[in-house]
């Protein structure tokens, strides 16, 4: 191997899953509400709001009759990412799932909707703009 071979960073993508979670991959690091940041190459997390297991899926949405295709349009302008690093996910109290950090973002065919540092995703499950948050659950009482 070369001395000049350098390394290709890690990028962070999620994808949306039809009427289930958000599956991110990459460098992935997500605020449990302990206080501590857990960091894995792969985590789901919910979208639904029904989980136990908030922030992540625990497949409740398979059987809470909830529906998303997740066929979300790509934004018109899409700009490429420079930052890298990790994506840190962290779950507002009653509210959206923040996503800090260069974030490539698809639906559920794939097709990349969005390159972020910083967005809100809804994990409550009545945005009607998913997979971001419009401020539905406040109007639902989302408690999670
Ligand atoms: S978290 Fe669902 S609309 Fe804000």
């Amino acid at each position: 191997m070369s001395d000049t071979a350098t390394l290709t960073p890690l990028v962070n993508e999620a994808f949306t899953a039809p009427n289930g979670p958000l599956i991110a991959t990459g460098e992935i690091q997500v605020d449990t509400g302990t206080g501590t940041l857990e960091t894995k190459p792969r985590a789901s997390l919910c979208r639904c709001g029904a989980s136990a297991k908030k922030p992540f899926c625990d497949g409740t949405h398979r059987t809470s009759g909830w529906a998303d295709a997740g066929e979300s349009v790509p934004a018109e302008n899409i700009a490429e990412l420079t930052a890298t690093g990790p994506v840190v996910f962290v779950p507002l109290p009653n509210g959206p799932l923040l996503a800090n950090g260069p974030l490539v973002l698809q639906n559920a065919q794939k097709q990349i909707i969005n390159k972020t540092t910083q967005t809100a995703l809804c994990r409550c499950g009545a945005s009607a703009n998913k997979p971001y948050c419009d401020g539905s659950h406040a109007a639902i009482g989302f408690q999670g």
